[in-house]
Order: structure tokens, then C-alpha cells, then sequence
């Protein structure tokens, strides 16, 4: 009876371990995964990995919301922000202290009519070629920032802006690093989960855990999960 008993509580705590474990898992975040594979891809290639800028980030968000109208028919993004766009509209939108504004070295934008899961963005849409792999692998990048967002029921738009400046030093947000909080999309080195359009916050595979969980939990104590009405 009691080796029964506390087999099941071992169960129950690697069960719940597990749910942790899942829930502290970065999952709400595509922008950052793309981060990582792109410095993953460089370190592959030794070159430095890139630091994460938010600031840069969120310029990307800005650039992709700025061009959600125009992806063509063979999934180019047809747009051309001036610099004045990245000073004037660009760095206000997202709180970048104007001052800190650094020198974009690179750039990277594409869209799909569907979004699109991170490694497939990463080899379909954003480095499919030779040309996007060399602007991925200049020396002279030293931070990076993803941006992405969606068109309801339209096409999916990724940036990546790549910046030598220093981390600390360019692209500060204001607000303690908060910066302007976003609408829509999603950017990298948030730590405000992003929406993409079709995924909730408890995900199927997090939402069917729980649900296990329950059921384990009332398997050991039956009356727990009983309410009289
Ligand atoms: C989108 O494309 C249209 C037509 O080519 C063009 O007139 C417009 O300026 C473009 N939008 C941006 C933001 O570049
Ligand atoms: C690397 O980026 C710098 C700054 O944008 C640019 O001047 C240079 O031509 C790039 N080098 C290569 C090999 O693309
Ligand atoms: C880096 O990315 C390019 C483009 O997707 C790919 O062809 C290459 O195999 C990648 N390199 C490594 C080491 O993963
Ligand atoms: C940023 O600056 C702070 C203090 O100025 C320093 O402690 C921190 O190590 C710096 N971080 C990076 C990534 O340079």
C-alpha cells in the first residue's frame, strides 16, 4: 500500500517536473529562434556570434509592418524605406533613444504566404542563397534583431537587421529597455511572448500535458477534482 503510494507521488513529480520544464521553455518566441540559428549558422562558419539587440528588433518589427502591403507574387518583399523612415518613423515607434541609433550594416526581408515555422524561415525565406548567406556572414555585423508579423488571412513577412554597434550601447530602448510596447508581431530579444496570428499561449502539445496531468492527479487523490453541486 504505501510503496503503491509513494510510486505515485514519484510519478506525480516528474510529471509535474516535466510540466516545468515545458513551461520555462522559450516556445513563444520565433523571433529568437531565428536568432539562434543565425548564430548558430555563423559559429558553424567561424564567425562571432551576434549579440541580440531588442532595440534592433523591434526596428525589424517596424521595417516588415511598414512593407506588410507588398510581397510579391514570388514572395519578394517590393519595398524601400528611406533612412529617414528608420530615424523618423521606425526608431519613435519603438522608443529607440535617437541618440543611440547605430549603423545598420545588413539586412535580410522576406515574405510568405503563410507563416512560416523558424528553420524553414530561416532556409526558405531568409537565407535561401548564396547572396543572403553573404550578407548573414559579413565580419563586419556585431548584433542582430529579428522582426516578424502577419497579415490576417494574407501573407507573413520576416526582417533581420544586423548593426556593428555595441549591445549596451545602440539601439537603447527607453523605459529601462521596455521601450514602446508593440501591437503586433513579435521581435527578438523580447521577453513579451509574440502572437503569430495562429498560435495561443497554452499550446496543444502544453494544453494535453495538463490535461494527462489531471488525470493523474485524480487517479491519486479520486475526490480532489469532485465538486457537489
Ligand atoms: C508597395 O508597392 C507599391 C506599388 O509598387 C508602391 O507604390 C508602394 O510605395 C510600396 N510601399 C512601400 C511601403 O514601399
Ligand atoms: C559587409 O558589410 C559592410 C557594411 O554594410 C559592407 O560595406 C561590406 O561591403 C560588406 N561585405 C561583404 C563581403 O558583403
Ligand atoms: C548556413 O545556412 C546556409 C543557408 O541556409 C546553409 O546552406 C548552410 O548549410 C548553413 N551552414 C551550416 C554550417 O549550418
Ligand atoms: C552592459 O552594461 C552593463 C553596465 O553598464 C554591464 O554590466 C553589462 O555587462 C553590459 N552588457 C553587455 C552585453 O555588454
Amino acid at each position: 500500500m504505501w510503496k503503491q503510494l509513494c510510486c505515485c507521488c514519484c510519478l506525480l513529480f516528474c510529471q509535474l517536473l516535466l510540466a516545468a520544464l515545458v513551461c520555462s521553455k522559450d516556445h513563444g518566441n520565433p523571433a529568437n529562434d531565428l536568432v539562434n540559428m543565425i548564430n548558430n549558422n555563423r559559429t558553424a562558419h567561424k564567425l562571432t556570434k551576434l549579440n541580440d539587440s531588442p532595440g534592433l528588433g523591434c526596428m525589424a518589427l517596424q521595417f516588415v509592418e511598414f512593407c506588410k502591403g507588398n510581397c510579391t507574387s514570388d514572395n519578394t518583399v517590393n519595398c524601400k524605406p528611406s533612412e529617414d523612415d528608420f530615424t523618423e518613423i521606425f526608431a519613435p515607434n519603438c522608443g529607440v533613444e535617437l541618440p543611440t541609433f547605430g549603423t545598420i550594416t545588413g539586412r535580410i526581408v522576406g515574405c510568405r504566404s503563410k507563416y512560416l515555422e523558424p528553420s524553414l524561415a530561416f532556409s526558405n525565406v531568409l537565407v535561401p542563397d548564396k547572396r543572403t548567406l553573404s550578407v548573414l556572414s559579413n565580419k563586419s555585423h556585431s548584433e542582430v534583431g529579428v522582426g516578424m508579423v502577419g497579415v490576417h488571412k494574407g501573407p507573413f513577412f520576416w526582417c533581420v537587421l544586423f548593426s556593428s554597434g555595441r549591445t549596451n550601447s545602440t539601439f537603447v530602448l527607453e523605459n529601462h529597455g521596455l521601450g514602446i510596447k508593440q501591437k503586433k508581431g513579435c521581435y527578438s530579444g523580447s521577453s513579451i511572448p509574440c502572437s503569430v496570428g495562429h498560435k495561443s499561449a497554452v499550446s496543444p502539445s502544453n494544453f494535453l500535458l495538463l490535461s494527462f496531468l489531471v488525470y493523474q492527479l485524480q487517479q491519486v487523490y479520486p475526490n480532489l477534482f469532485f465538486f457537489p453541486m
